[in-house]
């Protein structure tokens, strides 16, 4: 049976998990702040919310079965998580589907330390509720790749692993997740296909950009640091994710190199 969701967040996520649910005939609604980076979409509604404004507007929480939240900002996810919950509440019985990151319990980073108080509000929140961990987005690692690139050289955290997943296997999981029968609480992390060192992902990401560059570790200071060196945000026992970094990039500069080869419009 269709079921009435509220993906929140228009990001890389919240847009693969909206769209797979619309393709399979569910109602969806979407929101953010601001219009979706590639425009709004044609086969769901997008609407212009912003979750730390106070009341969640009843257009956006009325009548929703589920909501799978996967808004997220450097600031703000606690109270954002509030006034969803109260509105979710207010709008009646929702089952909440939680994004959260993989070490958001060992790593002593303060965005992660919100992010596990978010989970904890949802458990709290009295309604069904399912909290799903990831390890980080391949997108991430990219955009990391690409500032530290920046410099003469390209320096990596030392003795540090990752294992990034693409953010359509996580879509996969969590459309999965919104609509099963029962709510799941905390269900098992999902994490990537492969662990690799940063040094490895840098390499990767030079030879996929064609970029020459020396690659040096470096010991980075900080508690956070020191946690990602122990491995508190891999899941090396959970590789659910399929597609590769080596794949992903593949994918992303091929595509970049299509649009650069692009005809003006009207030439
Ligand atoms: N990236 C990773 O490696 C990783 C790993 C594990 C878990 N996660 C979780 O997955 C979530 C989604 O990932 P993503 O890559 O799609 O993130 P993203 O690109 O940062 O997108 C986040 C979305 O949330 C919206 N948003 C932020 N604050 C909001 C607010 N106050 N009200 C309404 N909308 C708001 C943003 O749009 P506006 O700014 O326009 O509002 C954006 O559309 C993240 O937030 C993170 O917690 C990420």
């Amino acid at each position: 049976m269709a079921k009435r969701i509220l993906v929140t967040g228009s990001g890389p996520l919240g847009r693969a998990v909206a769209d797979r649910l619309a393709a399979q005939g569910h109602e969806v609604r979407t929101m953010s702040r601001h219009a979706p980076a590639n425009g709004e979409p044609s086969a769901y509604t997008w609407m212009k919310v912003d979750l730390l404004a106070g009341e969640v507007p009843q257009r956006a929480v009325g009548d929703v079965d589920t909501i799978v939240h996967c808004a997220g900002s450097r600031r703000g996810d606690v109270e954002a998580a509030q006034n969803l919950i109260a509105g979710a509440r207010r709008a009646g019985r929702p089952h909440l589907v939680y994004i959260s990151i993989v070490g958001a319990d060992r790593i002593p980073y303060h965005y992660y330390r919100d992010t596990l108080a978010v989970e904890r509000l949802i458990g709290d929140s009295g309604l069904p509720w399912t909290v799903q961990r990831s390890t980080q987005f391949h997108d991430l690692i990219l955009s990391a790749c690409r500032m530290l690139a920046r410099a003469p050289v390209m320096p990596v955290p030392a003795a540090t692993h990752f294992q990034p997943i693409d953010v359509r296997d996580v879509a996969d999981r969590l459309v999965e997740l919104a609509l099963a029968a029962t709510p799941g609480g905390h269900v098992p992390d999902v994490g990537g296909p492969q662990v690799l060192s940063a040094r490895a992902l840098a390499r990767s990401y030079l030879r996929a950009s064609r970029r020459r560059k020396l690659v040096v570790p470096v010991m980075f200071p900080g508690a956070a640091f020191a946690g990602y060196r122990e491995g508190g945000q891999l899941a090396p026992e959970h590789t659910v994710g399929r597609t590769t970094f080596d794949q992903f990039l593949a994918e992303r500069f091929s595509a970049q190199g299509a649009r650069k080869i692009q005809p003006a419009p009207g030439t």
